[in-house]
């Protein structure tokens, strides 16, 4: 099954929130996500996630060469989306306060969240900080008035999989 198939079930879920996992330095560590895309270009199929850099996710995926997007389909996991949307991997270890389990990936170090239904295993292909010079400023208003930018990384997607 290629990536495409899943991309819908991706684009849907996206907006009630996701797991992106990063493991680097010998760490692990979840946050929330509700935004990022999925395409296709340099001829691979590309997931693209969305990290400002006051998360402790900028400062461990900028040591990582991948992430993993896991989402929960079925799975009740509104509570953990919620703390794992508003704690810092800074000061607590969110996977054991939340009894997330971290699944070996298939292809890649950073792992996947078990209780989850849908894994995007990702590599790292380019990373783009948002240039506010080039920003529409309304957007720049809306999503940017502390100045808190993010950071674009694309991934090309190595494995996707419904449990
Ligand atoms: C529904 C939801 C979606 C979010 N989406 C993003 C996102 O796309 N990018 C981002 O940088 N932060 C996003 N956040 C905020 C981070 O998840 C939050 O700041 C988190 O505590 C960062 O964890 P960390 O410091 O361990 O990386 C979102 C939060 C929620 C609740």
């Amino acid at each position: 099954m290629d990536s495409f198939h899943y991309s819908e079930l991706l684009l849907t879920h996206l907006p009630k929130g996701a797991f992106l996992t990063v493991a680097a330095d010998g760490k692990v560590n979840t946050m929330t996500i509700g935004w990022g895309s999925i395409g296709h270009y340099w001829n691979k199929p590309i997931a693209m996630v969305m990290v400002r850099y006051s998360r402790y996710t900028y400062e461990l995926i900028e040591k990582a060469d991948s992430f993993t997007i896991s989402l929960p389909l079925q799975s009740d996991l509104k509570k953990e989306l919620s703390i794992a949307g508003s704690k810092s991997g800074r000061d607590i270890d969110k996977l054991a306060q939340l009894q997330l389990k971290a699944q070996a990936a298939k292809k890649i170090p950073s792992p996947v969240i078990e209780q989850c239904d849908l894994f995007y295993e990702c590599r790292i292909v380019y990373k783009q900080p948002i240039d506010p010079e080039h920003l529409d400023p309304q957007i720049k208003q809306a999503c940017y008035a502390q100045g808190d930018y993010h950071v674009l990384y694309h991934g090309e997607i190595l494995a996707s999989y419904l449990k």
